[in-house]
Parts: C-alpha cells; structure tokens; sequence
C-alpha cells in the first residue's frame, strides 16, 4: 500500500513537472503598453515565423501570402491584406483572428491578434 501511494507521489510530480516544462514553451507576446513602438521585424514576424506558426503553410511557391521574414512585408502590401485606415478590417488581422469564422487551419491567439492590430493601428511600418 505504502508503495502504491509512494508511485503515486512520484507520478504526479513527474505530471507536474512536465505540464510547468510545457507551459514555459508556450509563446505568447504581450501586447506592448499603448505608446510603445510595435517592430515588425522584432514582433510581428516572429508571430508568422517561430515554430512554423504560419509559415508551415504560407511560403513562397507554397499557400499566398508568403509569411517568410524576407518576404512577408512586401507580399502583404502587394497583397492589400493591410488596411491602415481601418486596421480592425485588415484581412492579415481579421482572417486568422481567434472569433473568425474562415480559417480554420490556424488562428492567432488573442494576444498574437493585438499585437497585429496595434502595429497596424501604428501605421504598419517595416520596422
Ligand atoms: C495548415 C495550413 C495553414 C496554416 C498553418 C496557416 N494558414 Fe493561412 N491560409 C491557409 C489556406 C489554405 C488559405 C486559403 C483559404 C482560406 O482563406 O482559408 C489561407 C489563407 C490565409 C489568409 C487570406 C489570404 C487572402 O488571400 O485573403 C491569411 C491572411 C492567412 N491565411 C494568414 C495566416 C496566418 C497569419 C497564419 C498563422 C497564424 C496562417 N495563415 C496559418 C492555410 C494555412
């Protein structure tokens, strides 16, 4: 019985161990206080790029737009996903934001969808 409890223990700390090991792994951005300067490259692209998140299926020859550092700006652009003078309304914002209907291949996490409105909302700089 004792050592039915003790595998018990030994079990669930290894559960432990291993769900506060995963939490650690999850990114999430924090949408930058009100004022601060959101950086395309340094914030923005990493929400495409980082572990495949879009770029798995989004590169070039691949699924449009092409989500590549190197390309991502232009193709957006080109593409007229960005709409600065209603940024809630920007298709690279709406399309894969968490409540969109479309998309169901992946979507942002409400964090990722702040911190690409507030870029937009900033005038969507290739910063
Ligand atoms: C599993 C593959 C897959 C992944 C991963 C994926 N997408 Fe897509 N995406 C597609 C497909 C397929 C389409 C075209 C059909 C549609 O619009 O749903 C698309 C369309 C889009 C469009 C619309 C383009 C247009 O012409 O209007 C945008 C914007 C977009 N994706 C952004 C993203 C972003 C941002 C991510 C990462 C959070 C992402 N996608 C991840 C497959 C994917």
């Amino acid at each position: 019985m004792k050592k039915l409890l003790f595998s018990g223990i030994i079990l669930a700390s290894i559960l432990l161990f291993a769900a506060s090991c995963q939490y650690k792994f999850v990114v999430e951005p924090e949408p930058l206080p009100p004022g601060d300067t959101v950086s395309f490259s340094l914030d923005v692209v990493p929400i495409w790029n980082d572990n495949g998140n879009c770029v798995s299926c989004h590169t070039s020859g691949n699924q449009r737009p092409d989500l590549t550092p190197d390309n991502a700006f232009s193709e957006i652009m080109n593409m007229g996903l960005v709409n600065t003078a209603d940024p809630a309304a920007s298709e690279i914002y709406e399309h894969p934001h968490p409540d969109s209907d479309g998309h169901s291949w992946k979507k942002y996490t409400n964090a990722q969808a702040a911190v690409v409105l507030q870029w937009i909302e900033q005038g969507a700089k290739d910063n």
